[in-house]
């Protein structure tokens, strides 16, 4: 798939086949995930792959969405923002939510190429995700992302228009002004 048609083509998926995908596949998304661009280079994202039905179930629980127990394959995204506070001590910490979203983007995008869906489910209990998947304390959770084959078709949600969070040159200006012709003789 080319990257326009994977980027128009990702949406949130929350209706699921009871297909089981292939798992190889969920680690070729994982790989592309790793590609993303790092602070000084230095890995900070761990996924967990989760299948045990049992602990599925309980990740739907920690965030209270039912439809994250309607697939065979959960993926937990973590950040050990220690390896980065420990170079760029305070910046360490956005860094590492940033890299984690640029990998997770990434992710997002080679599920879509895949034919597989998911959704970025973001509201859950840290602590209860973290005791059910035994997550060290000083690992932040970032998202959990229930792995499927999409049921029926979910209307594309709508973005703002570009010209709406574009500006130019300085902060609120919407014009890009034409420059001048440079003046004959
Ligand atoms: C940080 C973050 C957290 C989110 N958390 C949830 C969530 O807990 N549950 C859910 O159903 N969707 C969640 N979403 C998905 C958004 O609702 C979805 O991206 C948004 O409605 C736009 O739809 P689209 O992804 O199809 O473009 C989250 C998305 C992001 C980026």
């Amino acid at each position: 798939m080319d990257l326009d048609k994977a980027i128009r083509e990702r949406h949130s998926v929350r209706r699921f086949k009871t297909k089981k995908p292939d798992y190889v596949k969920i680690l070729e998304a994982i790989d592309a995930a790793n590609k993303a661009p790092l602070a000084g280079n230095i890995p900070t994202i761990k996924f967990l792959l989760v299948s045990d039905k049992e602990k599925i179930q309980q990740l739907a629980e920690a965030a209270a969405q039912d439809f994250v127990a309607t697939v065979h394959y959960v993926v937990v995204v973590c950040s050990d923002t220690a390896n980065c506070t420990r170079t760029y001590e305070e910046r360490g910490e956005l860094y590492s939510t940033q890299q984690a979203g640029a990998s997770i983007e990434n992710f997002l995008l080679k599920i879509t190429d895949l034919k597989l869906a998911t959704c970025w489910v973001g509201a859950f209990s840290e602590k209860m995700v973290g005791r059910i998947l035994q997550i060290p304390p000083d690992i932040k959770v970032e998202g959990i992302f229930p792995i499927g084959y999409e049921m029926g078709a979910t209307k594309q949600r709508t973005k703002p228009f570009i010209n709406s969070i574009v500006y130019f040159d300085f902060w609120g200006n919407e014009y890009m002004k034409p420059k001048r012709k440079p003046e004959a003789g």
